[in-house]
């Protein structure tokens, strides 16, 4: 009887993944908590939360019990001209939570379809209003996801390469590290003083792909502040940054001017099940709320609100709210401000950055080596060899850990980036 990792050659094409040089994948067969067993009998820690999606540990038996419950009442419906409970409550309650005034929420499957659904809500709402503001500003280096309007207000990349003649036009701002936020806020105002600017999107205070690039509440204010002041519409994209990644539930609960416009998915339902949403306030929606039908929003997807993506998000929500899981966040957070001391003044490393339970380890090769090179290679398997589940981005090492994790585990983990340092 063959494996799943045998059967899975035949028949499988893996996401971001070069098949010839990497055609075998790892079977899974359980998870519990931190660890995915594989069918070989090896636990990996999930260093990573798969993809930052895993908030609370996986096959989280309260998550687990409220998914079957529902799954018993009520597993889909459409969503058009029908709505159900969860939908509704779990509306309620995440415009209690999110940050700002924040009146709809538009559901969708991921975190791209929630961009892509933020950048047709932006873009209408001046075609509706009759003005003609068509420019969207980016961060460079901004990862917004994959279908092709997340693409095109992602920086060009090995990613976008095949497509980039077919993305549409956006305007770039300097990532405002240190010694680009001056400039990047100049150049945004600059752009802004056009008046045909139809929405700024970021990824608030971490950019997440692009290496776990940070950067100061400060700028995101005086970003959100010149935004308002030209009418221009504020998207954040919280897909990463949310259900508190970064210290705060959401990352632009750091500074008191708020987007338009927020994106979630990945840890919304605990990373149990795909969903995206889309929030917006009061004005974003009123652009839409015509007789006219073409001022309509026509987007949607088949499995808009799915009952038991819903049943899993409130269930994570629980858990996300409780003081123990607030307490378990600070204690990752602190447990890695204490690791970050004791290695920081490593030479073999160039940066290392900290904010809420997400740490980047910046290794000193040159330069930021690309995806997919004999070094991110030799590291990911490095730390595969310990049985933890780490995905360097680059020469970029994080930790982006389930909340759940334990001190000793996370002593694991440290031990074990002090060997790599060892070694490289
Ligand atoms: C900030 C951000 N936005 C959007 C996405 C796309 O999400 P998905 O992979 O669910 O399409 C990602 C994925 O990593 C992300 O980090």
């Amino acid at each position: 009887m063959k494996g799943i990792r045998e059967r899975d050659k035949e028949v499988i094409w893996h996401p971001y993944t070069p098949m010839k040089i990497w055609p075998e994948a790892i079977g899974i067969i359980k998870g519990e908590g931190v660890y995915l067993a594989d069918e070989e009998g090896n636990r990996y820690m999930d260093a990573i939360s798969s993809w930052w999606v895993n908030l609370h540990g996986h096959s989280h038996p309260y998550i687990a019990q409220k998914v079957s419950d529902q799954l018993q009442t009520l597993e889909h419906c459409i969503f058009a001209g029908f709505t159900h409970e969860p939908a509704v409550r779990l509306a309620e309650r995440l415009l209690d939570i999110l940050p700002g005034e924040m009146s709809k929420i538009f559901y969708s499957d991921n975190g791209s379809t929630a961009v892509e659904v933020a950048l047709k809500m932006a873009l209408q709402y001046w075609s509706n209003k009759g003005a003609n503001r068509k420019r969207i500003i980016a961060i460079e280096g901004a990862y917004h996801g994959d279908t092709f309007g997340a693409m095109s207000v992602s920086g060009r990349s090995l990613f976008t390469e095949p497509f980039n003649k077919l993305l549409f036009d956006v305007d770039f701002i300097p990532f405002p590290d240190e010694a680009n936020a001056e400039n990047s806020i100049l150049l945004l105002k600059q752009l802004l003083l056009k008046d045909d600017v139809a929405a700024l999107i970021v990824e608030p205070l971490v950019q997440g792909t692009a290496g776990m690039r940070m950067y100061d509440e400060d700028v995101l204010a005086e970003y959100f502040m010149l935004c308002k002041k030209h009418h221009a519409i504020i998207i954040a994209d919280e897909v990463m940054t949310g259900f508190g990644r970064t210290g705060t539930l959401f990352a632009c609960d750091t500074i008191s001017v708020s987007p338009d416009i927020t994106c979630l998915s990945k840890g919304l339902t605990g990373g149990t099940m795909p969903m995206g949403i889309t929030a917006c306030a009061q004005h974003i929606f009123d652009a839409f709320y015509d007789d006219d039908v073409l001022k309509t929003l026509y987007h949607g997807h088949s499995y808009t609100a799915n009952p038991l993506a819903c049943a899993a998000a409130l269930a994570s929500l629980d858990l996300l709210l409780s003081d123990s899981c607030s307490a378990d966040r600070e204690r990752i957070h602190l447990s890695h401000a204490a690791f970050l001391e004791s290695i920081q003044n490593n030479e073999k490393i160039s940066n290392i950055r900290l904010r809420g339970t997400i740490l980047a380890i910046e290794l000193n090769t040159g330069s930021y080596t690309s995806y997919h090179n004999d070094q991110r290679d030799f590291i990911y398997r490095f730390f595969i060899g310990r049985n933890i589940l780490i995905r360097p981005l680059g020469n970029i090492v994080y930790l982006m850990p389930p909340y759940c994790i334990t001190n000793d585990e996370l002593n694991n983990i440290y031990d074990c980036i002090k060997d790599l340092l060892e070694i490289i």
